[in-house]
């Protein structure tokens, strides 16, 4: 076939991508772009949605068109989340769960499809860091970062996946996984480990749920300004670190939520398997300098 030019062209080699009725309205994309984000009548669980990246994300999820079920541990936050989503327009609702609590998350779940229709979309933020010498770490600390950051994630999968299955209308699934998994940095033994642990589940994921047309992917973030890491930073820490990062800056929130939105959206709809860093290009670099 011959190549053609301009917009046509374009529009012909993604049929899958509804172009012509698009509304572009994903962030960071405005009006008149070829290519939003449209997440109409998919219904998204947003798991950990009352912090930075998780408020982002729902923000993200309802800008493009989705009804997102906010849950959260803290209920202000899950309720703050979804007034957020409501406000753009979203159908949005609020549930609050322990989501290490493998019958909260089974909770949680029925309770978000009873109230936003059955799940097309998981996006899970929920992770915390505990930073130590891995040789100092006891077992009890050790064990309740792998069950935050790794095994409810296992549990919420599991939950959900096995709906998408049973209902065989596909799905997308996006976990927040870290730079941490993917490189080394001292005091990360425990969340670096959980978290690599997570892109391998993910992996694993994706090639037995992608005959069920279910994408796994992840998206492993580099620093970002949550306000979780902006109350531990000092200003001059922060700057230091920022001059080390290649494109000169932590990330905002909504740079890895435009990740998330993406990955969920059917832009992504060849994309499984996989993770998607986000760290302004700070795992790319060489760390030697050959300039003086
Ligand atoms: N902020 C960063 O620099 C950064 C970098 C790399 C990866 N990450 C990852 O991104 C994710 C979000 O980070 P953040 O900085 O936005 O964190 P955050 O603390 O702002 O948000 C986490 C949210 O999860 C909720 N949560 C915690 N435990 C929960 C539980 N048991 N059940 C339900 N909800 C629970 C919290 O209430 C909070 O709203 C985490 O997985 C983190 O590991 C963050």
């Amino acid at each position: 076939m011959r190549e053609g030019s301009g917009r046509s062209a374009a529009l012909a080699a993604f049929p899958v991508v509804r172009t012509a009725s698009v509304r572009a309205r994903c962030i960071g994309v405005e009006g008149g772009s070829l290519f939003g984000i449209d997440l109409a009548h998919r219904a998204a669980l947003v798991a950990g949605s009352g912090g930075g990246i998780g408020g982002a994300s729902v923000r993200a999820l309802a800008r493009s068109g989705a009804a997102v079920a906010c849950i959260d541990i803290d209920e202000r936050a899950a309720d703050e989340a979804a007034q957020q989503a409501t406000e753009l327009g979203a159908h949005a609702v609020a549930i609050v769960a322990d989501l290490s609590q493998r019958d909260h998350v089974e909770r949680a779940v029925s309770d978000a499809e009873a109230r936003i229709g059955p799940i097309d979309i998981l996006v899970d933020v929920v992770g915390e860091a505990r930073w130590g010498r891995t040789i100092e770490f006891d077992d009890e600390e050790w064990d309740a970062t792998f069950d935050l950051v790794l095994r409810h994630f296992f549990h919420l999968a599991r939950a959900v996946g096995r709906r998408m299955v049973e209902r065989d209308h596909g799905g997308s699934i996006v976990a927040i996984a870290s730079v941490s998994g993917l490189r080394s940095a001292p005091l990360h033994g425990p969340y670096g480990a959980a978290k690599a642990g997570l892109m391998s589940l993910v992996r694993t994921l994706a090639v037995e749920l992608a005959s069920n047309r279910i994408r796994v992917n992840s998206v492993a973030p580099g620093s970002v300004l949550t306000p979780r890491v902006m109350a531990m930073m000092s200003a001059e820490r922060r700057a230091a670190s920022s001059a080390a990062i290649p494109l000169g800056r932590f990330a905002e929130p909504e740079d890895v939520a435009n990740a998330v939105a993406f990955l969920a959206s059917d832009l992504a709809s060849y994309i499984t398997g996989q993770t998607l860093v986000v760290d302004g290009g700070a795992t790319a670099q060489f760390p030697l300098s050959l300039r003086a």
